[in-house]
């Protein structure tokens, strides 16, 4: 364990327990960052109220019990009862020298130290992050930026740390408008309907298979024929089908290739694989009780779910007419993840729109026992992405932005802001997509995540401030200094020595990557790590005005500050890694 936070609450937790008795030793120790010392535990003040003393006799008896002089100065009592711990600069300098040996940074256990070094036993957690949510037919839009973008970190953090991760995009390739879809390829025929989905802009064929089944009554009886086919198994029916769902793959995978996510062909885990179980499931849940016949269908009324009337609100499971829809395919699709993949945890990371219908989707899992105090699922809402008026971002004609045109336009504008410094055609193009899918992702997971946030090129392109490019910059220029010098930064594991304030702030930042990689997992929010790396840039950036590196007074001062500047290297970069955000080589 080398965050500090984490160490310093489990010596004050010890603390506690030898002051005030061992029911004392799972208290929140309520360790904050501090003004007037690196942290104050502030934990006298609860307590003194629960034991009915006051806080600063609490905070010196529980001073006198701390056991922390191998990681602080001498513990301060400040204000009503907060204890100040500054810590010793030989503490850092020797937990940031112990990064330099470590292989896979930010995945240390938490509680290594607690429990010896010993990884846990069995068998690696699974966990399916079901995310991005795309649809046959449909190209990505700006809705789904986040829930794409912000996923595929979760995702990358999760296997970081170990976890087996399940991915499952959920591709909506089935329902009601694959009747209209269908009838309207088979009108303009195969090799047509290719080309539109080859050129990458294919919204012109749902919208022209929508507008002919809005006017034109005949086509909208075929397309209801269409879907009845579809659904019984008709062989001329299903090929069409299969082409429109091959096609949507593989522009979903030239957009994800692009966008640098990890999903692959095997992940799309589409709706209709759960169709063979559907019966079953509705089988399952009438005869446990969970779901019951209402009007004809069978739905299920969670607890604590109610309509405006006061009425219970239904998930409908079978329609009256026998039909399906896309509840059923969820309460399918999470019985399969617990039950056949075997999940523990299950992150939805899907927009703030389906907060009803997944927090419905839960609580019927749980009435019917596949969720548990074990297994766990969670809604990871996702917020707009907005135009500058605050409202949903839209084309003048009033669509959904398209993804590939905030990304064309990300890119082409990245050009523009580096344009000067390339003049090697083919250099520039490389470093300026890197710069602009870079920007756009990064734009988009440095904001919490069930925010709604404005879209703005300008911003998210700038050089400094908490960007894409100021990380990505901060890495070229680090590793400029190794150019210089003709070093590789992988040689550069000197001890870390701590004989100023500049090198002492960027090596205790350092120390807390692990501590945020592991928050991010817990919450499923890439933010934490965002807000966390442009901290250690902006605190190196300091360090880089205020220390010589190449120049240091001596040669061990100057190898320590190539240590440092190599482990923030390569924190920058594992971090900016586990985002998915590209970093060119040089910029
Ligand atoms: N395809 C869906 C949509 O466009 C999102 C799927 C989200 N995942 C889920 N298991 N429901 O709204």
């Amino acid at each position: 364990m080398t965050d500090p936070q984490q160490v310093l609450a489990q010596r004050v937790r010890l603390g506690l327990a030898a002051a005030f008795g061992p029911e004392h030793a799972d208290d929140d120790p309520v360790i904050r960052p501090s003004q007037f010392a690196d942290y104050q535990a502030n934990v006298a003040l609860p307590l003194g109220k629960r034991l009915g003393r006051p806080p600063r006799e609490i905070a010196a008896e529980l001073s006198h019990h701390l056991d922390v002089a191998d990681l602080c100065l001498e513990p301060q009592i400040s204000g009503p009862g907060f204890i100040n711990l500054t810590l010793r600069d030989d503490w850092i300098a020797a937990r940031a020298s112990a990064l330099l040996d470590e292989q896979r940074l930010g995945a240390q256990a938490p509680d290594d130290l607690a429990a010896g070094g010993s990884p846990q036993p069995g068998q690696p957690e699974k966990i399916v992050v079901d995310y991005s949510g795309p649809n046959v037919a449909k190209e990505l839009h700006v809705g789904h930026l986040r829930a794409t973008v912000v996923g595929d970190a979760v995702v990358r953090v999760l296997e970081h740390l170990g976890y087996q991760v399940i991915r499952a995009a959920h591709l909506g390739d089935w329902g009601t408008p694959f009747g209209m879809l269908i009838e309207h390829a088979l009108e303009i025929g195969e090799q047509s309907t290719r080309e539109q989905f080859n050129s990458g802009e294919f919204t012109g064929f749902y919208q022209a298979a929508r507008a002919k089944f809005d006017a034109d009554p005949a086509f909208a009886e075929r397309s209801r024929q269409r879907v009845v086919s579809l659904q019984a198994g008709d062989e001329e029916s299903l090929q069409v089908w299969r082409m429109l769902v091959g096609e949507s793959m593989k522009y979903l995978r030239r957009l994800y290739d692009r966008l640098i996510i990890t999903l692959t062909d095997a992940d799309m885990d589409p709706e209709s694989f759960y169709n063979p179980m559907l019966a079953d499931v509705c089988d399952e849940l009438e005869s446990s009780g969970v779901a019951t016949i209402s009007d004809g269908a069978l739905c299920a009324f969670p607890p604590g779910f109610t309509g405006r009337d006061g009425r219970p609100l239904p998930i409908i499971l079978r329609k009256s007419n026998g039909g399906y829809g896309y509840s059923t395919t969820d309460v399918a699709a999470i019985r399969y993840r617990i039950r056949d993949l075997g999940a523990r945890r299950i992150i939805y990371v899907v927009g703030s729109e389906q907060v009803l219908h997944l927090a419905m989707l839960f609580a019927t899992a749980r009435q019917a026992g596949w969720l548990t105090d074990e297994i766990s699922a969670e809604h990871a809402t996702i917020g707009l992405v907005t135009g500058p008026d605050g409202q949903r971002l839209k084309t003048r004609s009033g669509e959904q932005v398209k993804l590939s045109t905030l990304v064309e336009e990300a890119v082409e504008r990245a050009e523009k802001v580096i344009a000067d410094r390339y003049d090697n055609d083919a250099e520039r193009h490389q470093i300026a997509e890197a710069v602009g899918i870079g920007a756009l992702k990064y734009a988009d997971l440095s904001v919490a995540r069930d925010s709604s946030y404005a879209l703005d090129f300008d911003r998210m392109l700038a050089l400094t401030g908490n960007t894409g490019p100021y990380l990505q910059y901060a890495t070229a220029r680090i590793r400029s200094i190794f150019h210089k010098a003709e070093l590789d930064p992988g040689n550069a594991t000197a001890p870390i020595l701590i004989t100023e304030d500049a090198e002492r702030a960027v090596a205790l930042r350092l120390l807390g990557f692990a501590a945020v990689v592991r928050q991010v997992a817990d919450t499923a929010e890439p933010h934490r790590l965002c807000g966390y790396l442009f901290d250690l840039a902006s605190a190196f950036t300091t360090f880089y005005e205020k220390c010589p590196v190449l120049q240091a007074d001596s040669s061990a001062v100057r190898n320590s500050r190539l240590a440092l500047s190599a482990l923030t290297l390569r924190v920058l970069l594992t971090g900016l890694g586990l985002l998915g955000v590209p970093v060119p080589d040089r910029m």
